[in-house]
């Protein structure tokens, strides 16, 4: 099978596999993940056949949509290119991007050991934040019956991915524990430029919303 195969196979697989996620992991958000990671890798020298692998195969199966297991994710990648027969230093290499990808709390660093991991990073964490950003955060909470905001309840900067996993509080407090500091963890020029835009975008909404919250807009 050639590389343009591979990719379209792999479309058709993830496309089927996440059919009716409403929290944040339908196709539409590969599908942005993976445009972003072409603008993203255009302007670098990267292997792009690893990269869109990668952004297509991040979200395949999500730990916290299967008990917490973080191996599942790039286990079920590892079986899909398998599977298709991909060359096995690109099969490890796109496992190991998926593995390394997330972001697991404010002081737990999330380093990427190659420009390929790199991209595909800051391409999902582009759709993270800004505008889609704001609305995928809002329907995760409701996914798990979170209160959009409580006063009583500050935010955390958590020290493990455990303690990140586990925060159960108000969806405005997601914006203070992961979404805010994206932009200062971009790895790419371009990533910078684009999250600069979202970021400004994001802290427009939240002066916005407790200007409303205290009836004064
Ligand atoms: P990504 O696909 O960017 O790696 P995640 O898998 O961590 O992101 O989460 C999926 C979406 O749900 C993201 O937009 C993320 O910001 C949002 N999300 C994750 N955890 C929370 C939370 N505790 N509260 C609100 N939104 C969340
Ligand atoms: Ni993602």
């Amino acid at each position: 099978m050639n590389k343009a195969e591979i990719i379209q196979k792999t479309v058709g697989y993830v496309k089927e596999t996440l059919a009716g996620d409403s929290a944040g992991h339908d196709w539409y958000h590969i599908e942005r993940v993976w445009k972003n990671a072409l603008l993203i890798g255009r302007g670098e020298q990267a292997d792009m056949f690893v990269v869109e692998l990668a952004a297509l195969l991040h979200d395949i199966a999500d730990h916290k949509f299967h008990g917490g297991d973080t191996e599942i994710g790039p286990r079920t990648a590892l079986a899909w290119l398998e599977k298709l027969e991909v060359e096995e230093a690109i099969v490890s290499h796109v496992v190991e991007i998926i593995r390394s990808l997330s972001f697991k709390g404010a002081n737990v660093p999330t380093p990427m050991r190659t420009l390929e991991g790199m991209i595909v990073q800051d391409a999902d964490r582009l759709d993270a934040i800004g505008a889609i950003g704001i609305a995928r955060a809002f329907a995760y909470g409701g996914y798990k019956g979170r209160m959009l905001y409580d006063p009583k309840m500050p935010p955390e900067a958590h020290d493990s991915f455990d303690a990140y996993k586990s925060s159960n509080t108000a969806t405005i407090n997601h914006f203070y524990e992961k979404l805010l500091l994206l932009k200062d963890r971009m790895n790419t020029e371009t990533a910078k430029k684009l999250a600069a835009g979202r970021h400004a975008h994001m802290q427009a909404f939240l002066d916005q919303f407790y200007a409303e919250w205290e009836g004064r807009a």
